[in-house]
């Protein structure tokens, strides 16, 4: 079970080391354990904060999810999307852990391998061989449910996530270390496959054609072509943790897309918030840790539920364009919406939030006044926390604060708030702020005003 080895490209090196200069200037060390979290739903620009700091890490880890994720990354001119591979992957310091909590599509993992390699990257990668495999039939029964859920369902990414974590708890389900072994491969797969085709098949009344045998032989090929990656992670993970190794944990989604906390059932099939590192890895985590919520500086969303503070029209039309908000995964235009700190202060609470990251400030400059949302109104009732009942969040109405909006930024002058820190941003740019931590509570430590490493400010507090 041997790990690919990195080697330098020009792709890992360069940037690498203007981000080091930028980073060393700028931040003092991490403590050994941190969490970057989704505060929102999803989409919130994760990837380019958990690349930040993956540096200075020696294990990058995934601890939930799946390919319904799409984080994207920039280094320099490049643009990377990942859906299983955590962001670490563009050091050469970290390890890239994909944990137990992960479901992972090996042919889409293979590509995602395949195509990094062809860019001069060989991930260091660890697959831990307690993750659950997705199958066609998964993909296929998505599908299904969708259709059947109709106006209850959340709008899928068709990858498969809520078949292949039901049949993780119905207790059939297959693992990546199933596939290295033939036996118990055959032997797990004829149950999985008899239940889920028959489902499909009689339930849905849908045709589902790939023969058992061609599956067989196909996942026991992708077995082969993974099993240098597979290995006992957890052990190695708990060696590192006690030997004081630094740890990054990436999560996927968001907080209002987390199967108990989001807004169910419009949310995704796994547990999205930091308290699932353990769980998701396989180590119990029990040090201090920075937990790094990041946000949109305003909202986004794919797929269905109530959305409060979702707007529509020219101005959205004007946000959706400029923030280039299409689906990483599916490509659907994604629904954009104002700020929403009802969101927010549930995500600081759920997540215990040390720290908020702020994303596409950028993206909102030159668009006049914003409104960011304070509270609902449900039934002439103002609630300043978010409802569990599905029936009030269809009625909530958002309640505004409006504050002035900053002008627009030349990338001269977001080099040079980037490089002259908090104190160089505008003025309003420092209210908006001010205001999201008075009323979540939680400091706002770093600012993304673009989607470059390098686009990057950091709050004194961080600095101290
Ligand atoms: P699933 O995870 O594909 O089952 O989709 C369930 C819900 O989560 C849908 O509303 C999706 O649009 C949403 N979702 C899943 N993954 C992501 C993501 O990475 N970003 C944003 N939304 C996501």
């Amino acid at each position: 079970m041997s790990v690919g080895k990195s080697s330098p490209s020009s792709a890992k090196t360069s940037p690498h080391s203007t981000l080091t200069t930028t980073k060393r200037s700028g931040r003092s060390p991490l403590p050994q354990l941190t969490v970057v979290v989704g505060a929102q739903w999803g989409d919130e620009g994760k990837g380019k904060i958990t690349d930040y700091f993956a540096g200075d890490c020696d294990f990058v880890v995934r601890f939930q999810g799946g390919p319904n994720a799409g984080h994207t990354i920039m280094v320099g001119s490049e643009v990377y999307k990942l859906h299983h591979i955590p962001s670490g992957v563009f050091y050469d310091r970290p390890i890239s852990v994909i944990g137990c909590g992960v479901v992972i599509n090996p042919a889409i993992l293979l590509d995602e391998l395949a195509a990094l390699r062809q860019r001069g990257i060989t991930p260091r990668l660890k697959i831990s061989a307690r993750a659950h495999v997705i199958f066609p039939y998964h993909v296929a029964l998505d599908h299904c449910l969708s259709g059947h859920q109709g106006p209850l369902a959340a709008g899928s990414t068709g990858r498969g996530i809520a078949p292949v974590y039901a049949d993780k708890m119905y207790r059939h389900g297959i693992r990546m270390g199933d596939l290295l072994e033939p036996d118990i491969f055959a032997e797990k797969l004829r149950r999985a496959y008899d239940f889920n085709v028959s489902i499909i098949e009689t339930i849905f009344r849908k045709p589902f054609t790939e023969q058992y045998d061609d599956l067989y032989r196909r996942y026991l090929a992708f077995g082969g072509q993974l099993a240098p990656y597979v290995a006992e992670v957890e052990r190695e993970m708990a060696e590192g943790y006690r030997a004081g190794r630094r740890f990054l944990f990436e999560a996927a989604q968001g907080m209002s897309l987390d199967v108990d906390h989001g807004l169910y059932p419009h949310t995704t099939s796994s547990t999205t918030i930091a308290g699932h590192i353990s769980a998701g890895t396989g180590v119990g985590f029990n040090g201090s840790r920075r937990v790094i919520g990041v946000a949109k500086a305003y909202v986004t969303r794919v797929g269905i539920s109530p959305f409060p503070t979702e707007i529509t029209g020219e101005f959205a039309e004007r946000l959706r364009e400029r923030g280039q908000e299409y689906g990483t995964t599916t490509g659907r235009p994604r629904r954009v919406g104002h700020l929403d700190l009802v969101q927010l202060r549930q995500a600081v609470d759920v997540n215990g939030l040390t720290e908020i990251a702020l994303t596409k400030s950028d993206v909102l400059a030159g668009l006049g006044d914003l409104n960011i949302c304070v509270a609902y109104e449900i039934d002439g009732a103002i609630t300043h926390s978010m409802p569990s009942s599905l029936r009030m969040m269809r009625k909530a109405r958002p309640v505004y604060r409006t504050l002035p909006g900053w002008p627009s930024f030349s990338p001269a002058a977001i080099e040079a708030i980037c490089a002259g820190g908090h104190g160089s941003l505008p003025d309003e740019v420092k209210s908006y702020i001010a205001f999201i931590e008075e009323e979540t509570h939680c400091p706002v430590s770093l600012i993304s005003l673009g989607p470059d490493r390098t686009c990057t400010v950091v709050r004194p507090l961080l600095e101290s």
